[in-house]
């Protein structure tokens, strides 16, 4: 194919860490066939950092300046578009805001700063006629906004669910596999570039959830407010409920999940059992997954690599490739860009099956009081294994068939209340 003599995309790079280092291996590495697909080069003219004399794992490429002033870049009349990759909230916001000012598009994977400030810069770039696209923002490679925007248009999405953060699962992957302990896990993370700056907001489940509150804009036209929605992560999880999970037949996720009942949605992250015959089970390492369920496709499975330079830059270049084409903008997949709040289910209304872990004395009658605590609410146990005594307490383990949150809750504090208890409990969903 011959290329047309299109003039070059230049642009504008804030960022040049884990990602944006990623970004420009695969602009230099992928050139000719970016050349073929678009019939244009595309220019690294400017590369914002916080410290410009800091030694750089990726070399500069050819012609491209350094700088830590946002104005070198937002302002710089040549610059087709802003790619932002530095991460944070008003910092980015500031210098995407700038750049739609000035007329130029914007490519971000920055999935805080949209799910906590994102709507003003998208109705910025409507008023203005401009591109935002942010599909790196969501399990890295996986093109889930594009499916969800395009391909699924046409469904209406009755669920959808995903392991959504690299770190949580290569974290899970790694203890369940390797025995590791949960630092050493993290610190692996870090070193191999999946976790962000703060990677509290991997382990707490913070940024699978601000992943969530994007893709239930793009699959129901709502504002699920970030602050509204339950959010548990995996920190301090103990390898006794990965091994006990394991011998029910299961496997725990850190599972972002939404699902419509009755014109509200129920949404949240939570660590989760997943039955080892799911192909959510198999889902290891940093690799993310993708389950959506619409009213015309049925049940759509996607999969692939959610965190780490090249996979992530690959889904920062499939966005840029569409400014390259001048595509019409579709930043949000809606006409309108006003999301009005969504119905939200109340957590403690929510059901569904739980693994209880319990640490109790070996006593005549424990076992008997803390049935009679969940029967009280209601809650109806599947299974029950007692393990042998560890730390000076005896696990006693439950699945239980399906019941609301808030039972669950209220069975515990029950428990703790009856003196039952000789450490807080363990209380996960099970996927159904
Ligand atoms: P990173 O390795 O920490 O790199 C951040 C870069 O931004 C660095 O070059 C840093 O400059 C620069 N920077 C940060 N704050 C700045 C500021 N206020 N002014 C100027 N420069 C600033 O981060 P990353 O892992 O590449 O992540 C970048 C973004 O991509 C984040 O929004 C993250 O959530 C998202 N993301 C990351 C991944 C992943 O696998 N890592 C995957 C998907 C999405 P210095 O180098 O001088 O410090
Ligand atoms: N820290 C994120 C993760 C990077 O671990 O999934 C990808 O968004």
């Amino acid at each position: 194919m011959k290329p047309q003599a299109n003039r070059p995309l230049r642009l504008a790079l804030a960022g040049f860490g884990t990602v944006g280092g990623g970004l420009v291996r695969v602009l230099q590495e992928n050139g000719e066939l970016i050349r073929q697909r678009t019939g244009r080069d595309i220019e690294v003219a400017k590369i914002l950092v916080r410290d410009v004399h800091k030694a750089r794992a990726v070399a500069l490429p050819a012609g491209a300046v350094l700088t830590s002033n946002p104005a070198d870049l937002t302002d710089d009349p040549t610059i087709d578009v802003l790619v932002e990759l530095m991460g944070g909230i008003d910092a980015p916001h500031a210098i995407i805001s700038r750049a739609l000012d000035q007329g130029k598009h914007v490519v971000t994977a920055n999935k805080a700063l949209l799910a906590e400030n994102g709507i003003s810069l998208f109705q910025k770039a409507a008023e203005k006629g401009l591109i935002l696209q942010y599909e790196a923002s969501v399990a890295g490679c996986i093109p889930i906004i594009a499916t969800l925007k395009e391909s699924l248009a046409g469904n209406k999405i009755e669920s959808l669910l995903g392991i959504l953060n690299g770190t949580s699962n290569y974290i899970l992957s790694e203890m369940s596999s390797n025995g590791l302990d949960f630092d050493t896990a993290l610190r692996q993370a870090q070193e191999l570039g999946f976790a962000e700056a703060d990677p509290t907001l991997d382990i707490d489940g913070h940024d699978a959830a601000h992943k969530l509150v994007l893709l239930i804009r793009l699959a129901y036209g709502v504002e699920y407010p970030y602050t509204a929605m339950p959010i548990h992560g995996i920190r301090g999880m103990n390898k006794m409920d990965i091994e006990f999970a394991r011998e029910f037949g299961y496997r725990i996720k850190l599972i972002a999940q939404v699902n419509e009942q009755a014109g509200r949605l129920e949404a949240g992250v939570f660590p989760t059992l997943v039955h080892h015959t799911f192909l959510m089970a198999r889902v290891g390492g940093s690799y993310n997954a993708v389950r959506v369920k619409g009213n015309a496709v049925g049940s759509l499975f996607m999969h692939g690599r959610g965190a780490g330079d090249l996979p992530t830059a690959s889904a920062v270049l499939g966005d840029l490739l569409a400014v390259a084409r001048q595509v019409q903008p579709n930043n949000t997949g809606f006409v309108s860009q006003s999301f009005e709040r969504a119905a939200i289910l109340p957590p403690e209304e929510a059901r569904s099956c739980y693994y209880v872990r319990v640490m109790v004395h070996d006593n005549p009658g424990v076992l008997r009081d803390i049935a009679s605590a969940m029967a009280e609410e209601g809650i109806s146990l599947a299974q029950i294994i007692q393990k042998p005594e560890t730390g000076g307490a005896v696990p006693l383990v439950f699945m239980t068939h399906e019941c609301p949150a808030k039972a669950m809750k209220n069975a515990l504090a029950r428990a703790v209340k009856a003196g039952l208890l000789r450490m807080p409990a363990v209380a996960y969903r099970v996927l159904a």
